[in-house]
């Protein structure tokens, strides 16, 4: 499949920023675009950067011209003022803009394992493809539920070669670290202080130490979830973007395997010398992701193990790098 300009909407945000250099260096002519939200587009050669908002229905019939696949990484999270008109909306509008040019001869869409509910319901197996969408409640899942079911249809209706990508949380920089340890800045979910209980955990709100956080069931095991390091999402890609076997598919992208918390909060105890703290969390459900089908329809590998993502963030923390702005945390 030949497939040479390529439209990245979302080309500033966390998986835009870092997918737009290895698109480049694969050769490909990108055209970026870039929202008037701070989260600008790194200036690439290669690379031509357009200022938009994908709620502006006119964008979309412009922005494509010309170009053989689109990259469709725009995207608001938990924000009910916005996600109807940014990704409801902008999706539609792009996917049928798609369909109207007829020339897109690839259309990758962002997906997120949060529209098969990940730790907010029983996952008696592990979540496949098949999985029905079941997206935990909030405007986010919804959302995505709903943008992946646009893609479908748009299959269906009129032949448009989708392929969706459904990413896992997505680790990049110190987000493990900012994640699993109770020190600011605190990033994801569950959020640990509220599951507070105990006065030892009460102590180290009160008194700012830091400590690691280990998710724990009400019985005592160890929570088990399955994240995806940065390096992983780009691959995935890489290998779809003009591969012929991932048109019309849906893969899920993830990391090798899940971790514990228990496995995870250890490792960080002793690599940075604090206390591990258990948090119980009633609502939480063990889950994994089953990557047969993106290993042997992609040939994707993923390399970033719980291990290697949280080797990776003390990296960034000890080298002093600021962590980029992230504008809808996730
Ligand atoms: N980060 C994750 O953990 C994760 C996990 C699963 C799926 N995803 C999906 O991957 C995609 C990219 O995620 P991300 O983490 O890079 O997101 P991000 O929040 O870092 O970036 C979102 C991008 O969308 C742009 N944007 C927002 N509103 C816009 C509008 N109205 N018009 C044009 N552009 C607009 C922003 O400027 C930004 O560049 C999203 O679809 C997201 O749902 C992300």
């Amino acid at each position: 499949m030949k497939i040479k300009n390529v439209l990245v909407t979302g080309a500033g945000g966390k998986i835009g920023r870092a997918v737009l250099p290895e698109l480049v260096k694969a050769g490909f002519s990108i055209r970026a675009l870039e929202f008037n939200d701070g989260l600008n587009v790194e200036r690439l050669k290669a690379v031509e950067v357009v200022r938009g908002d994908l709620r502006d229905e006119a964008l979309a019939p412009k922005l494509i011209e010309d170009m053989d696949a689109v990259i469709h990484l725009a995207n608001v999270k938990e924000n009910r003022q916005l996600f109807v008109d940014a990704n409801v909306k902008g999706t539609f509008y792009l996917l049928d803009a798609c369909k109207n040019c007829g020339h897109i001869r690839q259309y990758i869409q962002a997906g997120s394992d949060a529209r098969a509910g990940i730790y907010y319901y029983p996952q008696p197996i592990p979540i496949d493809e098949n999985h029905r969408h079941s997206g935990y409640p909030g405007y986010y899942p919804l959302s995505k539920v709903l943008e992946e079911t646009m893609c479908e249809q748009y299959r269906i209706m009129y032949k448009l070669p989708i392929t969706v990508l459904r990413f896992s949380w997505v680790h990049d920089e110190d987000d493990i670290l900012a994640h699993i340890t109770l020190a600011e800045p605190n990033f994801g979910v569950p959020v640990w202080q509220d599951w507070v209980v105990t006065d030892e955990q009460k102590s180290y709100f009160k008194h700012g130490k830091d400590a690691v956080a280990c998710l724990l069931h009400p019985d005592g095991r160890a929570g088990k979830r399955q994240i995806v390091g940065i390096k992983d999402v780009v691959k995935s890609i890489m290998l779809s973007l003009g591969n012929p076997t991932a048109i019309g598919e849906a893969f899920n992208v993830s990391g090798p395997s899940p971790f514990s918390y228990d496995v995870a909060a250890n490792y960080v105890s002793e690599k940075l010398n604090l206390p591990v703290v258990g948090f119980q969390v009633s609502e939480f459900h063990d889950f994994c992701i089953d990557m047969t089908k993106s290993r042997s329809v992609l040939g994707l590998n993923p390399q970033y193990d719980i291990f290697r993502i949280i080797d990776d963030a003390i990296a960034f923390r000890k080298s002093g790098k600021k962590q980029t702005t992230c504008l809808y945390p996730g």
